[in-house]
């Protein structure tokens, strides 16, 4: 059984994940921001859970989190560590400020980054240990509106091809898990970020009416959080894991494989078409 911290734990699939990971019988550090939230999870899991406060954007608290981590474990460290906290800000680039844009990468990229240089060493000197970063289907593609996110998600998938090669030879494995749309409160989140830029006068208020039609069902009719839950417990299980797992794999694989394939113009097409924004000829 392994000793898996998973950050950002207090909701959604964070949350799913580690009441999973508990009921198969692994020890779990479930953290995140929200104390209550956290301390619910480890009065109704079954299993081994402890808690910690950790905000991946603060040096000071990933730290503390490693030396807490030292005490929980008898200093044997974690065999698997689970990126999972993060958030979408969606909006056109144009009028995305430079501090929206920064604090996005600084919890969806920086932050994972810091967590693994704070944990890898550990993994690397004891030649074990397994890095799951969860980044997203549009890690694989971009849509229009939703820059800033699936940047940080480019940004997530480039990292972790690099590290997988660079960690290799030291035993420590590096997976991405693939979410397309899961049903948690990130879609309302992401909902929020789109609104301001809808307010009458706003340079792209009509096209990001038309994206705020095509994002209001997404999220609620999507898969349930358990679904990419399952899926980040067989990375973590899997003697030999693959190096990304598209969860729910159908349509997201298809949405890869149209941005990979197709001419990029013809993709274009594809995914102004789903967005509605296809342009309307004069
Ligand atoms: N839901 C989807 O459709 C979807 C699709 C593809 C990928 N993903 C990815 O899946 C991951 C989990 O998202 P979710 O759907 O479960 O969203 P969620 O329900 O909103 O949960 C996000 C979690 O991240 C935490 N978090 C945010 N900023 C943090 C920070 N600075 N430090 C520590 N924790 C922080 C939140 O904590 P608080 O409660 O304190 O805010 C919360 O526990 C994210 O990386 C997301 O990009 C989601």
């Amino acid at each position: 059984m392994a000793t898996v911290l998973i950050t950002g734990a207090s909701a959604g699939i964070g949350r799913a994940t580690a009441v999973r990971l508990a009921a198969r019988g692994h020890y779990v550090i479930a953290t995140g921001r929200n104390a209550a939230a956290l301390e619910q999870i480890k009065r109704t899991a079954k299993g081994k859970v402890d808690t910690l406060i950790l905000d991946v954007t603060s040096p000071g608290s990933v730290d503390a989190a490693l030396r807490d981590v030292g005490g929980l474990t008898g200093q044997n460290g974690l065999d698997v560590l689970i990126n999972n906290a993060g958030y979408a800000l969606a909006g056109p680039l144009e009028t995305t400020s430079d501090a929206d844009l920064k604090a996005q990468f600084e919890t969806n990229v920086f932050g994972p980054m810091r967590m693994i240089r704070a944990f890898l060493p550990g993994m690397r000197e004891r030649r074990r240990g397994r890095i799951i970063n969860i980044s997203s289907v549009v890690g694989r593609l971009a849509l229009p509106f939703f820059g800033p996110y699936n940047a940080t998600k480019h940004a997530i998938e480039a990292f972790s091809d690099a590290l997988r090669n660079e960690l290799r030879l030291f035993g420590v494995e590096v997976v991405l898990i693939e979410p397309g749309a899961i049903n948690t409160g990130f879609g309302e989140l992401e909902r929020k970020s789109l609104e301001v830029h809808a307010a009458d006068g706003a340079p792209y208020a009509e096209q990001i009416k038309k994206v705020m039609a095509f994002q209001k069902d997404l999220h609620p009719n999507a898969a349930k959080p358990e679904v990419a839950a399952k899926a980040i417990v067989h990375a973590v299980e899997a003697k030999r894991p693959r190096a990304r797992y598209v969860v729910p794999f159908l349509p997201n694989r298809a949405f890869i494989a149209l941005a990979e394939f197709l001419p990029t113009e013809a993709s274009d097409a594809v995914i102004q078409s789903i967005t509605g924004l296809r342009r309307v000829r004069p």
